[in-house]
């Protein structure tokens, strides 16, 4: 009989206890056992290590569909990567971990995160050289390379789009346009896929130039006197500073353009998770276990084609944008972003939707 162990790392995202949920059914229809580690890595760094027995009713099917993690993501002063390298005890931290999993006696992980936490589980796998090591990429920024989706993402997409549905009957009802701030870091595609499902007349990314005249005159020209202008938090603007909603803003108020800026914020890693999300889950899990039973070990899963099929980690590290973590001290993350090929900027143009200069 296998033990599985379940961890889920970084932020939290929609989808991680469908995640879960199917994990124990999939584990347990197979005769395995599995256990939940609390709290990320800061689960192993207990002692003993900070981990339940997972059954079919722990995270029962009627709660699968909830956003946040039954295992949470990480509390106050918890040991994880940061914390640890920040405090110069990045080789004791390792050598927990893996003295927690070895007592756990564990023979597989299924680590659940995003791009910093399979970077660090790719750059660190002595970590899980006793166990069979598999990665499910979870995220709304969807800035992992290698994989058509993420956990999490379309339920994020979906979130956005609900909330500009609202926003725009207010919107029209004063005669003012909208600056919606969306999360997504360095990558424009929570941005790009919100702000084309839900119609908006401008999408601005980090990875597109963009001017802000050029904007102000296509807003003038929709030939509405509202509207929903997207903006990636992770834009800049030369010679301003503060949130790029804001910076937005200001400039539309100096054109006597008339609006109000919103931060959708933390609902965008809320809301029940939406059946692409699960079916991606339901995907994902499966090829995880597949894996397992096949003794494969430092892998991630990846949708690609439509399949889901197992990568190992220094092809996700290798193929993706490296960058240095701006909170963990000498840890490069390997990340993806839109590329100036993607299918949603043509459209967007076709639905002439001002997305900056994307030629
Ligand atoms: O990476 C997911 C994400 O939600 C980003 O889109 C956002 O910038 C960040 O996490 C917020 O992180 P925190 O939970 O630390 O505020």
């Amino acid at each position: 009989m296998k033990k599985i162990g379940i961890m889920t790392t970084g932020g939290d995202c929609s989808g991680l206890n469908t995640v879960i949920n199917r994990i124990v059914c999939g584990a347990h229809a197979r005769g395995w056992r599995t256990y939940g580690i609390i709290d990320g890595t800061d689960g192993l760094c207990c002692i003993p290590a900070n981990a339940v027995e997972l059954t079919p009713d722990t995270v029962p099917i009627e709660n699968a569909r909830l956003a946040g993690s039954f295992l949470h993501n990480g509390n106050i002063g918890v040991m994880n990567f940061e914390t640890a390298a920040k405090s110069g005890r990045l080789g004791l931290f390792n050598k927990t971990l893996k003295k927690s999993l070895t007592t756990l006696n564990l023979d597989a992980l299924i680590l659940v995160g995003g791009n910093g936490s399979l970077s660090l589980a790719y750059k660190n796998n002595d970590i899980y050289s006793n166990l069979s090591l598999v990665c499910i990429p979870k995220t709304i920024d969807f800035d992992i390379p290698i994989t058509e989706r993420t956990i999490g993402f379309d339920t994020a997409v979906n979130e956005l789009v609900k909330y500009c549905d609202q926003l725009i009957l207010t919107s029209r009802s004063h005669h003012r346009w909208f600056v919606v701030q969306t999360m997504g870091r360095e990558c424009g595609r929570l941005a790009l896929n919100a702000g084309v499902a839900f119609g908006a007349d401008a999408i601005i990314i980090p990875e597109i130039k963009f001017n802000v005249d050029d904007l102000i005159k296509h807003i003038r020209n929709v030939g509405r006197d509202y509207g929903i202008i997207m903006v990636s938090e992770g834009i800049t603007l030369r010679g301003h500073s503060g949130r790029p909603a804001d910076m937005i803003s200001r400039k539309l108020t100096a054109a006597e353009i008339p609006n109000r800026t919103a931060f959708p914020d933390y609902i965008q890693r809320t809301g029940d998770t939406i059946a692409n999300d699960r079916i991606i889950a339901a995907k994902m899990v499966t090829c995880a276990l597949n894996a397992i039973e096949n003794r494969e070990t430092n892998v991630m899963t990846a949708l690609r084609g439509g399949k889901c099929v197992t990568v190992p980690l220094s092809e996700f590290y290798e193929s993706g944008d490296i960058s240095r973590d701006p909170n963990i001290p000498d840890l490069c993350t390997s990340n993806a972003y839109v590329e100036p090929d993607d299918p949603l900027l043509g459209v967007a143009t076709s639905m002439n939707i001002y997305i900056g200069q994307t030629k």
